[in-house]
């Protein structure tokens, strides 16, 4: 069913042509690189951890009624998405100030928002991902003023069920990206959902259990994201 023809290699993934032109075979890697790829790493198990944790939430996502790319997992670090034509503005969701919104406003990172804070940012390596807003989106034909709305919307429904979900398990959804595409003229979530993508905090301790662990030099990266996986795993496997 994979071809061996690669249609394209990102940082963490590699996407395959298969024999349907609908469908496509991501394949996750376990090179992790931050600080648009100025610094590189390999953090080991992390594209199969990754494939598990991105497959068993939007498997939770599609039963609440958001559409997704998943088809269906192959193995360990193979699955198989619709071939989406990907919307090229990247959907940011904030709870907590961290990262670079606390940069920004000149905040503490820790502080709980009264409300949640959607960014954009435009999908592009070179010019380094530079964060936007709706006027940029819509004047350039990144995306129509309907695809907008689409993704704000559907990133506050994600939000609010992920945001649950991870509270049930002992972890704070500080903050989060999402990607979204068009499919037979649908707006869909694509992409990933992984400790990657998000800012994962134990509720206890306040530990990092995210990618953040591997950009700051903490350590222990790969007993983090094992973690977020058996607890995941426990609560939805
Ligand atoms: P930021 O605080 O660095 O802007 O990151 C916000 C969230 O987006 C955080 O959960 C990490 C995620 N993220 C990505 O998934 N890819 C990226 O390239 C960046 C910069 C952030
Ligand atoms: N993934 C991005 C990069 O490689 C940034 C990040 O996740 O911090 O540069």
């Amino acid at each position: 069913m994979k071809s061996e023809v690669m249609l394209y290699e990102g940082k963490a993934k590699q996407i395959y042509a298969t024999d349907n032109e609908k469908v496509v075979l991501m394949k996750y890697k376990d090179d992790a690189t931050a600080f648009d790829g100025l610094k590189k790493g390999v953090i080991n198990n992390k594209g199969i951890v990754n494939n598990r944790v991105s497959n068993l939430l939007f498997k939770l996502l599609e039963n609440e009624g958001i559409e997704t790319h998943l088809i269906e997992q192959i193995d360990d670090r193979n699955v198989l998405v619709k071939n989406l034509k990907i919307i090229p503005v990247e959907v940011v969701v904030r709870n907590v100030v961290a990262g670079s919104l606390a940069k920004r406003i000149g905040e503490e990172e820790g502080l709980t928002l009264s409300s949640t804070i959607i960014e954009l940012y435009y999908k592009d390596d070179e010019l380094h991902d530079p964060m936007i807003n709706e006027y940029h989106a819509r004047v350039m034909g990144w995306a129509t003023d309907e695809q907008l709305k689409e993704l704000h919307a559907q990133a506050h429904k994600i939000n609010d069920i992920l945001k649950a979900f991870y509270d049930s398990i002992g972890i704070i959804l500080v903050d989060f990206k999402l990607e979204f595409g068009l499919y037979e003229g649908r707006v869909i979530l694509g992409d990933e959902i992984s400790p990657d993508t998000c800012r994962l905090w134990d509720k206890e301790s306040l530990e990092k259990l995210d990618k953040d662990r591997f950009r700051r030099d903490l350590g222990k990266e790969e007993e983090a994201y094992q973690e977020v996986v058996q607890r995941i795993e426990k609560a939805l496997a």
